[in-house]
């Protein structure tokens, strides 16, 4: 298939097109490299430019005959997103809208967007089905599930196909060591304990550690990138047999607590670091753990990384022998 990219040199878009390339796909990706890395896109064909503007994306779709289009170019940070929620609704709705709008003018029906767990909001329970109630507590959240409602009316007035897939934690890195997770800044868990245990910083915070949890600390689900990548594919190959839109959650669904993430990174790393006990960060559900089963059984999904260690071990590879070097 050929497959437009959209998000191709971030850490989630890089890995994908790497796998979709080495499944023999020919892949495209579309990046304005604001969070990107050029060096990221070691497959494929690279474009440099805007999913908002629409002269790039007439070029690419009226001289490539684009199948699928995947998305990787959202904003992510929910704390930056409270504080500036212009800026994503207008990457992540108005842009994505745009997108969306010159694959029709193309005809160009199928479509794979990166969702996330943010939009269940705070959870009634947990592991969080699909039928799970969908209240975002922050802009990020909102904006992400907009595009799912969107994508819901363009459904049944286009006939665009979508599969939204909701994912809870992404972690690790590409087990051959190509590519890994480089944000800038970092505010995921797992990079900064890892950048403690490397010495790239002092000390790890612990945010909270009087939730209702069994240690205090919040639990959340890891997917080692390659099985949410993997889980893309599956689901873009789906909806082209059966020609019909999706939503999935997309974790492991077992939950770790921060406290545990720790131990594990010290065990896998074989370093001792600081630890510190901080306030709460604001917004952050409890508890937040996938019940990935329709996935499974949909798609017959199976994720390869099932243990924390394991996952956490490709990311401290990356970290010891690309970002320290
Ligand atoms: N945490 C710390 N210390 C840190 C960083 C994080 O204790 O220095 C804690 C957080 O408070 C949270 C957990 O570690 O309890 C995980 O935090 P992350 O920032 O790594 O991930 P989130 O669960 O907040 O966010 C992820 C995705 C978001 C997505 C969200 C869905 O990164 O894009 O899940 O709720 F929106």
């Amino acid at each position: 298939m050929k497959i437009l990219v959209v998000g191709g040199a971030g850490y989630i878009g890089s890995h994908m097109v790497k796998q979709l390339s080495l499944a023999g796909n020919d892949v495209i990706t579309l990046d304005n490299l604001s969070y990107g890395y050029r060096d990221a896109v070691k497959y494929g064909k690279f474009i440099e430019g805007d999913l908002g503007d629409n002269a790039v994306l007439d070029a690419i779709f009226k001289s490539a005959d684009i199948d699928a289009v995947m998305h990787f170019a959202g904003f992510i940070q929910v704390g930056e997103s409270v504080i500036k929620p212009s800026m994503y609704y207008h990457n992540n709705v108005v842009n994505t809208l745009t997108l969306l709008d010159a694959m029709l003018r193309h005809d160009i029906k199928n479509f794979i967007f990166s969702s996330t767990a943010a939009i269940f909001g705070e959870p009634d329970y947990t592991p969080i089905d699909e039928k799970h109630q969908k209240q975002p507590i922050n802009p990020y959240g909102h904006s992400k599930l907009m595009i799912e409602q969107v994508l819901d009316d363009y459904d049944k007035a286009y006939g665009l196909r979508s599969t939204c897939l909701r994912y809870f934690n992404a972690a690790g890195a590409d087990p051959d060591g190509e590519l890994g997770e480089r944000h800038i800044p970092e505010t995921h868990l797992i990079p900064l304990i890892l950048q403690a245990a490397s010495g790239r910083r002092d000390d790890i915070k612990v945010f909270g550690d009087d939730y209702e949890t069994d240690d205090g600390s919040c639990v959340r689900d890891y997917i080692h990138i390659n099985d949410l990548c993997q889980a893309h594919s599956l689901a873009l190959d789906s909806m082209i047999k059966n020609n019909k839109s999706a939503r999935f959650n997309l974790g492991n669904g077992k939950g770790f607590s921060v406290k545990q993430v720790i131990d594990v990174v010290k065990d896998v790393s074989g370093k001792n670091f600081k630890v510190s006990i901080e306030p709460r960060r604001d917004g952050d559900p409890a508890v937040l753990v996938a019940d990935a089963t329709l996935a499974k059984k949909e798609l017959n999904w199976q994720p390869e990384f099932a243990e924390l260690k394991d996952i956490v071990k490709t990311a401290w590879d990356w970290e010891v022998n690309f970002l320290c070097q």
